[in-house]
């Protein structure tokens, strides 16, 4: 099937390159009820939640790569070096006619997969973000890499994506970077369930986690001298701004990542310096902050293999194989639906 490359809002570009073609499905940053229920549902717990939608718009997505590449935080370069090593042998195994990636962002990493599986014909690739410029950038330049590939981007949210399927065949599901640590507890059984049933019983995942660590490494990890990782928090901040439809105070807010054993995760905070108060006309809300009290824009939960491996066996998954990066910080697993 000819496919037409479309621009971020839908248009067709124009250029003569058949294999890359993008699609919004469900709501996305500006717009859809769904995108403000979430953002009420967020803003309404307690400590209030910025929704990762807030997060990864361009620049956020643009500063997250930056992010990847400061030297305190290590999962993206674990992460690296376990696909260069084991990519061709996760190809093997999995058997793919399609790769399917949920929260692809730059794609990066993804090429070392990419790469492996057309080695081994597998030519499909649908990558799944939020952000339609790091689909659309991502999209354009591997197609333009790889005369075989085709490339499906999908701007939507995990839930809406995971019923797409593109064509025929195993699909290998692709949920890197430790990206399902964001979730809490609930969310994490409630995806990983939704995940589960999604899966033929040819298809496998191959999930991206990181492992528990001392608190100093990583509080580092994400809170760097150089302070990117606040730039990044705080541009979720103004984005809230931007939709609630009021500047915010961002100067009154300072930037604090914090371990909590108890939960095993990592919470970023916009800790308030004074009492605040919040406006969001657009929202019709507001959020009042007393001195000292903070908003969360992300948890990154750690994990065990143990840990894990119980999470995903609730779920329906069994773990096929598990592959480490030499310093074992990092961690990616081959799952199965349970047959
Ligand atoms: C993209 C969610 C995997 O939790 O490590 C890193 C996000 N935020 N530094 C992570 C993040 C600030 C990242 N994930």
């Amino acid at each position: 099937m000819p496919l037409n490359p479309r621009t971020s809002d839908g248009r067709a570009t124009g250029t003569a390159t058949p294999r890359f073609e993008l699609a919004h499905i469900g709501p996305h940053v500006d717009d859809g009820e769904r995108a403000v229920a979430e953002l009420r549902a967020g803003l309404g717990r307690s400590p209030a939640h910025l929704p990762a939608r807030l997060l990864y718009d361009a620049r956020g997505s643009a500063l997250f790569d930056a992010i990847t590449e400061l030297p305190e935080y290590y999962p993206t370069r674990a992460e690296t070096e376990i696909l260069e090593r084991h990519a061709g042998e996760i190809i093997e195994r999995a058997a793919p006619a399609e790769l399917f990636e949920l929260g692809s962002g730059s794609s990066r990493k993804t090429r070392i997969l990419i790469e492996a599986a057309l080695e081994r014909g597998c030519r499909r690739y649908v990558a799944l973000d939020v952000s339609a410029s790091a689909l659309e950038q991502a999209g354009l330049e591997l197609v333009a890499a790889h005369d075989e590939l085709s490339v499906r981007a999908l701007v939507a949210d995990f839930a809406s994506g995971l019923a797409h399927r593109a064509g025929p065949g195993p699909r290998l599901v692709l949920f890197l970077g430790s990206t399902l640590g964001n979730f809490r507890p609930e969310e994490r059984r409630r995806f990983l369930k939704q995940l589960a049933l999604s899966l033929r019983p040819d298809d496998r995942l191959l999930l991206g986690y990181d492992i528990v660590k001392p608190a100093a490494v990583l509080e580092l990890a994400y809170d760097d001298p150089a302070g990117v990782t606040a730039a990044f928090v705080r541009n979720g901040l103004h984005n809230l701004a931007r939709v609630g439809g009021e500047p915010i105070p961002l100067a009154a807010f300072a930037y604090e990542a914090k371990w909590i054993p108890e939960s095993s995760h990592m919470e970023m905070r916009l800790v308030a310096r004074r009492d605040l108060r919040i406006r969001l006309p657009n929202l019709d809300l507001h959020l009042d902050l007393a001195a000292g009290e903070f908003l969360i824009s992300e948890i990154s939960t750690k994990f065990t293999r143990e840990s894990l491996a119980r999470d995903l066996s609730e779920a329906g998954l069994t773990v096929d194989v598990t592959f480490a990066d030499r310093a074992k910080r990092f961690e990616l697993l081959l799952a199965r639906p349970q047959g």
